[in-house]
């Protein structure tokens, strides 16, 4: 695993840094395999990034009909709530660029949480033309926001979700918020080309410094900070961090 820090001086700095990554990322592997497979994170950080993805000089370097688009993430919600994650994407990057509809993977939030995880896992294989259900997707990119709590994804702090080994896609009971979520496991995570954290703002400052440091006391448990288990077996795991959050992680 490779791995790197850019410190961005503020949230303006981070979204079009991200932008920028996004951007050579998506035309490198389009150029090399002729598409580009990523997972969008949710919540409230990636929001900017997206709309200045979805302008110049960003908007040109990628070539948007060989993008197939993912969520690492979902709140058990309709599409159209103001909760989703699929509608912010969609407001912010999906409605403004031309990506072809069969390539836009929505995660279920109807019926059955554990029959919604299961149709999302067979979605992401055929993508991959993985249909025998075999090792892990190696997604080119994957996108993740950090909780205060330390957890991504919909991956919590003490989840079951944290020991899945062999499901791509969980569909978690979280406690504490009342509610299921719809995620992508560790194993899909730490499979992936690149993984880059986005990370704004004071708030998040504890749970950064747990994640970078990588280390326990004897009180805790690497169960506690889920974000730090993402470790890219062969990939690049870059952390986007404006200086708020860095400061209050020393
Ligand atoms: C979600 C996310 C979640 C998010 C972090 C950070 O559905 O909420 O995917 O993992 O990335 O909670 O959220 P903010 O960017 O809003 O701080």
């Amino acid at each position: 695993m490779k791995e790197g820090v850019f410190l961005c001086r503020n949230s303006e700095e981070l979204a079009r840094e991200g932008a920028d990554r996004f951007a050579r990322l998506a035309a490198q592997a389009s150029k090399m395999r002729g598409c580009f497979r990523m997972a969008l994170a949710g919540g409230r950080t990636p929001r900017e990034m997206y709309r200045i993805l979805s302008t110049e000089p960003f908007a040109g370097k990628v070539s948007w009909k060989q993008v197939e688009v993912f969520w690492g993430d979902e709140r058990w919600v309709p599409k159209d709530h103001p909760d989703s994650n699929y509608r912010m994407a969609y407001e912010a990057l999906l409605s403004r660029v031309t990506i072809p509809p069969g390539n836009v993977h929505p995660m279920p939030t109807t019926g059955d949480p554990e029959n919604a995880a299961l149709a999302y896992e067979r979605e992401i294989r055929r993508s991959f033309d993985n249909p025998d259900l075999s090792g892990e997707p190696r997604f080119d990119l994957i996108l993740l926001g950090l909780g205060e709590d330390g957890h991504t994804a919909s991956i919590f702090p003490n989840s079951p979700a944290l020991h899945e080994k062999q499901r791509l896609v969980a569909a978690p009971y979280v406690t504490h918020l009342g509610s299921y979520r719809i995620t992508l496991t560790l194993p899909v995570l730490c499979a992936a080309e690149y993984v880059m954290f986005l990370v704004s703002g004071k708030g998040k400052g504890k749970a950064l410094a747990a994640t970078l440091n990588r280390k326990c006391n004897e009180a805790q448990t690497f169960e506690q900070t889920p974000a730090q288990l993402v470790q890219p077996v062969h990939g690049t795991l870059t952390w986007l961090v404006d200086r708020e959050a860095w400061a209050a992680a020393r």
